[in-house]
């Protein structure tokens, strides 16, 4: 049997008390908001899984080529021994990364979601009985304390889910990742690239509804949790493309006007017809960008792929 740890860092009366602030805040703000992070419980989890095998969702399949191509020359230029992969979910593209890094000791996903860290470590430890896995189930915003493997460490954040967070989140988030690096260590980071409208919307907006489910699936969470009565028929789904910020926003517009009660935190809603919830950003970048943002963290880019349509980037960053 290979070691195998899962860290709860995160306890669920802490998940408890940050949906409750997120809901109450979000929903009694103008205009509505909630947080991304709340899409990932089990059901979520397989949605988004389900979304990177859709014909409209080209970033999966675009990393995929570039971790193919570029996964020796990543090992070459880190010697990782502990690879930290924040944002795991179901770790599938990392096993290229895995399969390039042969001298890796641990792997370290870090995930809010304990179903998809479970499922992933499993699988993995199944595959590859002689890696050290400690899943840490934690919010990768929140500050995080890695256990104790051998260094160098490669810090892996893939999927373009940076894009997930605002502006000056990211920004915090990054200085936080910075901290994590000793000299020698690397950030390994996915972002998506700014690209036509119809083909970014479309990815945002699929013919089979899968992304219209995983953005209602919040609703869901917040019914399950908070004893809420949102009935996720109720709202449509909807994604625009923010030229000015160069983000997708997904959001879920009331079809009606109508109340919710979220009784766990004695609060009524009202949503007037075509109110609008914003359940997510997905920002898209450019090179310049990035380099500027990382730059502003501390840490400065070293390496640039993309795919050969050029709609994802994958960089290799050290800490300066
Ligand atoms: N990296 C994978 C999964 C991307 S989906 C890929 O590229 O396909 C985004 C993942 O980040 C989900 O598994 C979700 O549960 C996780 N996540 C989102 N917000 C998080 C947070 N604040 N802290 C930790 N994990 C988070
Ligand atoms: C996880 N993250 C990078 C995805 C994205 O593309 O922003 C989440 C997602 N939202 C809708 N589809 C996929």
């Amino acid at each position: 049997m290979s070691p195998f740890l899962l860290t709860r860092t995160l306890p669920e009366d802490a998940t408890d008390a940050d949906l409750r602030a997120d809901v109450l805040h979000g929903l009694t703000c103008t205009p509505k908001v909630l947080p991304p992070k709340w899409f990932y419980d089990a059901r979520g989890s397989e949605l988004f899984d389900e979304i990177t095998l859709l014909p409209e969702y080209y970033p999966t399949r675009a990393e995929r080529e570039i971790l193919i191509a570029r996964a020796p020359e990543i090992a070459a230029a880190t010697h990782a021994r502990t690879l930290v992969e924040l944002g795991s979910g179901s770790s599938d593209k990392t096993r290229h990364l895995l399969d390039a890094l042969s001298g890796l000791h641990s792997y370290v996903p870090v995930d809010v979601s304990e179903s998809a860290l479970s499922a992933a470590a499993a699988s993995l430890l199944d595959e590859r009985p002689g890696l050290s896995v400690h899943a840490l189930i934690a919010d990768f915003t929140r500050g995080l304390a890695l256990p104790g493997t051998p260094g160098p460490r490669l810090v892996a954040f893939l999927g373009g889910t940076l894009g997930n967070l605002l502006p000056d989140e990211r920004a915090v988030f990054l200085k936080s990742v910075r901290s994590l690096l000793a000299p020698g260590d690397a950030l390994l980071l996915g972002t998506d690239l700014v690209k036509d409208e119809a083909t970014l919307v479309a990815a945002y907006d699929d013919a089979q509804g899968v992304t219209a489910a995983f953005n209602k699936n919040v609703l869901s969470v917040i019914d399950r949790e908070l004893d809420a009565d949102f009935d996720p028929d109720d709202f449509d789904h909807v994604a625009v493309w923010n030229r000015e910020n160069e983000w997708i926003e997904m959001r879920l517009r009331a079809r009606s006007a109508l109340t919710v009660k979220v009784r766990e935190l004695d609060l009524v809603v009202s949503f007037e017809a075509g109110e609008e919830i914003r359940t997510e950003v997905s920002a898209k970048f450019r090179r310049d960008g990035v380099r500027a943002e990382l730059a502003e963290a501390g840490m400065e880019l070293r390496q640039w792929w993309t795919d050969g349509e050029e709609r994802f980037a994958l960089s290799l960053s050290v800490a300066v």
